[in-house]
C-alpha cells in the first residue's frame, strides 16, 4: 500500500503551482569567478587536478590505516609497515553501496558498520579500520541516503546514528515518521478518484507554504527561475528522514560545500562519489548503454564518451554554451537532497513495475488511476530529475548531442541501467583503484547480476573507460554458492592482461551479496515503514554478511580480506603471496569454474550459514 501513497502523493505534488517565495532551497545570483579558458567544463581525460591533489593527501592517512589493519589481522609472514615503505604505489581502495531503497540504506549500514573503526567490536569481530583505508566510496538510490546522511552530518558513524544518538530522529522509520505519515488511505484514494487535486494536498504531512514545508522549497527554487519536478519534492521528503538534526533539513545544504567541511579537508572520510543515469530527452529508454553521470564535491560529469565532460558542480546552475557562461553566474543548484532525490528519482519505473499489465502489486480497483497520474509525469517530463540549464549544453568534448543538444539535462535513478552498483565511477581507468568492495542489496536475493552488468558494460561503448575482471553468469552464482559468502573476482593480475586498457589492470573486486543470517533482510524496495527493531536487525544483518557471523565462520577472514586488498600492490612489485594468503585465495576467489547449464534452475529458497539448504530456516528478530 505504501508504494501505491507514494506514487500518488508524488504525483500530485507536482500538479500544483506554487506561490510562496523563500530563499532557502533556492540558488541565487553570484558573481563569476575567474575559470581556465572561461569554461566551466573540461574533458573527462582524466580525474581532475583537485581530486589528484585531494586523493594524494588521503593516501597518507589510508595507508597508515591500513598498516593498523594489517597489523592487526595479524598476517603471517608480512610486515605491514615495511611493505608499505617499499610499495611503488600503495593500496588504492574503493567501496561500493548498492541502490535499494531503505533496504539497501539499511543493510548496507551494517556492511559500512562493520567496516568502520567506531563502531563498536568491529575491530575483534568484523573488518574494523577497512573504511578508514579506502580512498573512495560510491553510492547511488538507497546507498546514496546511507552516505548523504552520514557525509551531511559530518561524516558521522553508523554507531552514532543508530545507538548513541537516540534523540536525534535521523533513519526513525517508524510508524507515524515514516515518509508519508498520517496518511488516510481510502479518503486519499477516494479524493484522487473524484480528481479533487485541492483535498489530496490535505492528507500530505510535509506538504506545507508555511515555514519549513517542502512547497515552499520547492516554490522558492520556482521563484529564482528554475523548473522543479518531482524530484525536488522528493528529495526534500528524504532530507526529513537522512538529515533531520540540522535546521529544516538542511534545506540549503550543497553537495559542493563538502570541500569546506574539515573532515573532508583533513582527509578523514573517503572520496564521496554519487552515481545516476541520463536519459535522452525525448525517450523512454533506459538499459546498460545509458549515460552514467556522477556528482563528486568538485565536480558533475561523466567519462562515459556521450558526454566526456565535467562541470564545476558549484556552478551547475549556470546558464552555458559549451560550458562558457552565457548569463549571470549560480550557486545553490546542487542542493544534497536534490543530488540524493536524483540518484534514487525511479518513478520512471513504476509504470512498468507497479501498473503493468501483469503486475500485481496494487489493487486492480486504483491501477488505472495510478497509472494516469504515471503517465501524466511521463508526459510533462516530471518522473525525472531536470536540470535546467544542463551543465554540458553544447560540450565540445562530448561523443553524442543525445544529451548535450538540450537546454535540459534529464537524470533519474542510477542503478535501473542494470548497474545496481555504482561500479563504474569506481573501475573507470583514470581512477585505477586496486580493490574494490562491492555490496550488492538489489531486490529479491542477489544472483550476481549487478557485476555481470559491470562486467559487460566494458566491452559496451559507454563503459570505454571502463575494466572489470572475470565473473561467471547469474546461474553459476547461485550454483557455486557465490552470492552465500563473500567472493573475490580477478585475483590473479596475470589472467586479466586481455582486459587491461592503457595499462591498467582491473581491481580485484571483493562481492558481498544480501543473505539472511538473523533476518530476512529481503524486504521490498517500496517499504517505507520499519520498526526500530526490524531497522536494527536489517543493520546488525549487514554487519553479520560482511564480518562473516562476526568472524565465527572463518577466524582467518579479516586476514584473508588483507590478503585481497594488498594483491595489487604486491604484483606491480613481483612480491609472492603468503602461503597463508595463497590459502585465503583458495576458499574466497572465484576460480573460473563454470558448471555447464542446467536449464530450469531455480535456486533453492532456504538458507544456512554456509549456503543453500532445503529446510525451513526460522530466523529471530534480534532486538
Ligand atoms: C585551455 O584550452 C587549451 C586549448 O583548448 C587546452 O590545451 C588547455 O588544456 C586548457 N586549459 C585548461 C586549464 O583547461
Ligand atoms: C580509526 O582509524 C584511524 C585511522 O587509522 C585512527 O586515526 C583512529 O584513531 C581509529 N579510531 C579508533 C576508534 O580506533
Ligand atoms: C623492502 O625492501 C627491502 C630492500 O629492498 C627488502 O630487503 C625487504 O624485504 C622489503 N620488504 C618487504 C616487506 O617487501
Ligand atoms: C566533526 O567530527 C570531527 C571528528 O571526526 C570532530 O573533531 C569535529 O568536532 C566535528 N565537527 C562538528 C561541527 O561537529
Ligand atoms: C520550465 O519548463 C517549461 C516547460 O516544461 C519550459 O518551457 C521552460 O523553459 C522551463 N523553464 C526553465 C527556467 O527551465
Ligand atoms: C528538450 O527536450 C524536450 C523533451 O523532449 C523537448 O520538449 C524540447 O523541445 C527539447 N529542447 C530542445 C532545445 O531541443
Ligand atoms: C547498446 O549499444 C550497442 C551498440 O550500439 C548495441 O549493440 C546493444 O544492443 C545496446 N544494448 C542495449 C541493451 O540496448
Ligand atoms: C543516442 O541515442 C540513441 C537512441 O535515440 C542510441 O541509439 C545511441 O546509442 C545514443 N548514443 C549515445 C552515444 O549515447
Ligand atoms: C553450495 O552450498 C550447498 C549447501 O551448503 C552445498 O550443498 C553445495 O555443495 C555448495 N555448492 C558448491 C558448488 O560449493
Ligand atoms: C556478535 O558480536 C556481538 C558483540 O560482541 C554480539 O552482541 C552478537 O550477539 C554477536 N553475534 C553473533 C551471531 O555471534
Ligand atoms: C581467466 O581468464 C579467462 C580468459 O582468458 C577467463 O575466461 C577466466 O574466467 C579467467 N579466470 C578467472 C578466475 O578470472
Ligand atoms: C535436501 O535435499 C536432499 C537432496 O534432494 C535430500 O536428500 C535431503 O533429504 C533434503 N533435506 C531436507 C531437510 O529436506
Amino acid at each position: 500500500m505504501y508504494e501505491l501513497l507514494l506514487i500518488l502523493q508524488l504525483g500530485v505534488l507536482t500538479l500544483v503551482s506554487a506561490v510562496s517565495p523563500s530563499n532557502n532551497y533556492a540558488p541565487a545570483v553570484v558573481q563569476c569567478p575567474a575559470i581556465n579558458n572561461g569554461s566551466f567544463l573540461r574533458e573527462a581525460s582524466s580525474i581532475s587536478d583537485q581530486e589528484k591533489a585531494w586523493v594524494e593527501s588521503r593516501q597518507q592517512y589510508t595507508s597508515s590505516a591500513l598498516v593498523d589493519y594489517l597489523d592487526r589481522v595479524e598476517l603471517t609472514d608480512f610486515d605491514a609497515a615495511e611493505f608499505m615503505q617499499n610499495a611503488s604505489s600503495p593500496p588504492n581502495i574503493g567501496l561500493a553501496f548498492s541502490g535499494g531503497g531503505f533496504r539497501a540504506m539499511l543493510n548496507g549500514a551494517g556492511h559500512l558498520a562493520a567496516l568502520d573503526n567506531r563502531t563498536e567490536n568491529a575491530d575483534e569481530n568484523a573488518l574494523g579500520g577497512i573504511l578508514q583505508a579506502s580512498n573512495y566510496v560510491s553510492s547511488l538510490s538507497g546507498g546514496a541516503w546511507l552516505m548523504g546522511s552520514l557525509i551531511m552530518q559530518n561524516f558521522t558513524s553508523v554507531q552514532q546514528i543508530v545507538y548513541d544518538d537516540n534523540q536525534i530522529k535521523t533513519w526513525d522509520l517508524s510508524w507515524g515518521h515514516q515518509l508519508f505519515a498520517d496518511v488516510q488511505a481510502v479518503a486519499l484514494s477516494a479524493a484522487l478518484a473524484l480528481g479533487q487535486l485541492d483535498k489530496v494536498i490535505n492528507y500530505l504531512n510535509s506538504w506545507s507554504f508555511t515555514k519549513g514545508g517542502i512547497a515552499e522549497d520547492l516554490a522558492a527554487k520556482q521563484k529564482a527561475g528554475f523548473n522543479t519536478t518531482i524530484t525536488d519534492a522528493w528529495g526534500r521528503l528524504l532530507s526529513r528522514q537522512l538529515f533531520p538534526s540540522k535546521n529544516n533539513y538542511l534545506d540549503s545544504s550543497l553537495w559542493s560545500d563538502i570541500r569546506n567541511y574539515d573532515v573532508f579537508k583533513n582527509h578523514q572520510m573517503p572520496f564521496p562519489l554519487v552515481a545516476a543515469l541520463g536519459r535522452k530527452p525525448g525517450t523512454y529508454v533506459y538499459n546498460m548503454n545509458s549515460t552514467i553521470v556522477e556528482f563528486n564535491p568538485f565536480e558533475m560529469g561523466s567519462f562515459d564518451p556521450s558526454v566526456n565532460s565535467f562541470a564545476d558542480l558549484k556552478y551547475i546552475g549556470t546558464k552555458v554554451n559549451n560550458g562558457k557562461p552565457v548569463d549571470s553566474c549560480i550557486n545553490g543548484y546542487d542542493n544534497s537532497a536534490f543530488i540524493i532525490g536524483t540518484s534514487s528519482s525511479l518513478f520512471n519505473e513504476f509504470l512498468e513495475t507497479l501498473v503493468c499489465d501483469s503486475c500485481t502489486g496494487v489493487p486492480s480497483l486504483l491501477k488505472p488511476i495510478l497509472k494516469f497520474f504515471l503517465n501524466l509525469l511521463r508526459v510533462k517530463y516530471e518522473d525525472v530529475a531536470e536540470y535546467n540549464p544542463n551543465p554540458f549544453y553544447n560540450s565540445e568534448f562530448s561523443g553524442s548531442t543525445n544529451l548535450s543538444s538540450n537546454d535540459t539535462l534529464y537524470l533519474f535513478d542510477g542503478g535501473l541501467g542494470g548497474e545496481i552498483i555504482p561500479l563504474s565511477p569506481l573501475i573507470v581507468k583514470a581512477r585505477k583503484l586496486d580493490a574494490v568492495f562491492a555490496f550488492d542489496s538489489s531486490s529479491g536475493w542477489p544472483d550476481g547480476s549487478a557485476l555481470v552488468n559491470a562486467y559487460e558494460r566494458q566491452f559496451s561503448d559507454q563503459g570505454k573507460e571502463n575494466i572489470f575482471p572475470y565473473v561467471p553468469d547469474q546461474e553459476n552464482f547461485l550454483r557455486q554458492n557465490l552470492t552465500a559468502r563473500p567472493t573475490f573476482f580477478g585475483c590473479d593480475a596475470k589472467n586479466l592482461t586481455a582486459l587491461e586498457k592503457d595499462g591498467v589492470i582491473p581491481p580485484v573486486v571483493l562481492y558481498f551479496a544480501n543473505r539472511p543470517f538473523d533476518f530476512l533482510t529481503n524486504t521490498s524496495t517500496f517499504k517505507l515503514e520499519y520498526s526500530d527493531s526490524e531497522k536494527k536487525s536489517m543493520i546488525k544483518n549487514g554487519f553479520d554478511v560482511v564480518s562473516r557471523l562476526n568472524m565465527t565462520l572463518d577466524s582467518e577472514w579479516n586476514a584473508c580480506v588483507g590478503c585481497a586488498v594488498i594483491r595489487r600492490s604486491q604484483e606491480r612489485d613481483g612480491i609472492e603471496q603468503s602461503d597463508q594468503c595463497k590459502k585465503c585465495f583458495e576458499r574466497y576467489c572465484w576460480d573460473g569454474t563454470l558448471l555447464p547449464a542446467e536449464p530450469g534452475y531455480v535456486q533453492p529458497m532456504n538458507f544456512d550459514a554456509t549456503g543453500l539448504i532445503n529446510s525451513t530456516m526460522t530466523l529471530p528478530i534480534v532486538a
